[in-house]
């Protein structure tokens, strides 16, 4: 962790790219940035991490050829897109993907698009893989956070549906916290709430993937029905420790 800051620390200062008074007041409010800022090119590429479970593990709610696809298939094309355009800015890929999402403006224009649209899927994706898994529920200390913000768990379910299902086009649905309070918010495309130009932003404690690559296969255009059998691999103690 203490490479990881200073690593942080040193490429920010060198590249102007922060845009924040003091990098150390991020890592204070927020530790686990720290473990986010490894999501870093290795040998100057950045690499498809493994899902840490097998591609049929989410069965039946989402199937092992979407999971397969999704995985092996876009999500390596968004690494493979975010690679090829960090060729052209190599002082770059000493930076933590996380920096360069928080400070998309500061970046040269020669990458900034693909930055936020490849580099956005692959920390999209790269944190979605973790959220999932079958047989956990809240625990009672996440089940209050999520009774003082949206007044009981089914609720919060209902309105993140909702979320999902209101969504246009291709995009997220997540819950930031904002100063321990829970909030639901979507972001179109791959853009994320840790974007300077998202409108609204926070720390996302987890997110679905609502892209129709997610579901089609098994759903079809029933992008509701895919976001109810969520719930049955949404890993909840993942949620939980996001949320300190
Ligand atoms: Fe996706």
């Amino acid at each position: 962790m203490e490479n990881n800051r200073r690593n942080f620390i040193k490429t920010a200062a060198v590249l102007g790219l922060t845009g924040m008074s003091n990098p150390m007041d991020l890592f204070a409010a927020n530790p686990e940035l720290s473990q986010k800022s490894d999501i870093k090119p290795v040998n100057g590429k950045y690499e498809l991490p493994a899902l840490g479970y097998a591609y049929q593990a989410l069965e039946p709610h989402i199937d092992a050829k979407t999971m397969e696809i999704h995985h092996t298939k876009h999500h390596q094309a968004y690494i493979n897109k975010l690679n090829e355009a960090l060729e052209k800015e190599p002082q770059l890929k000493s930076m933590p993907l996380e920096t360069m999402l928080r400070d998309l403006r500061a970046l040269p224009d020669s990458v900034r698009s693909v930055v936020r649209n490849h580099g956005g899927g692959h920390w999209n994706h790269s944190f979605f893989w973790t959220l999932l898994k079958t047989g956990t529920k809240p625990s009672p200390a996440l089940t209050n956070m999520l009774t003082n913000s949206f007044g009981t768990v089914d609720n919060f379910k209902k309105e993140f549906e909702k979320a999902g299902t209101g969504l246009f086009g291709s995009g997220w649905v997540w819950v930031i916290n904002q100063m321990g309070t829970l909030k639901i918010v979507t972001t179109p495309n791959q853009d994320n709430p840790l974007m300077d130009l998202a409108e609204v932003k926070g720390k996302p404690v987890m997110g679905c993937d609502v892209w129709e690559h997610a579901y089609y296969l098994k759903y079809q255009n029933k992008r509701a029905d895919y976001l109810t059998a969520f719930w049955n691999v949404l890993n909840w103690d993942q949620v939980e420790a996001n949320t300190r």
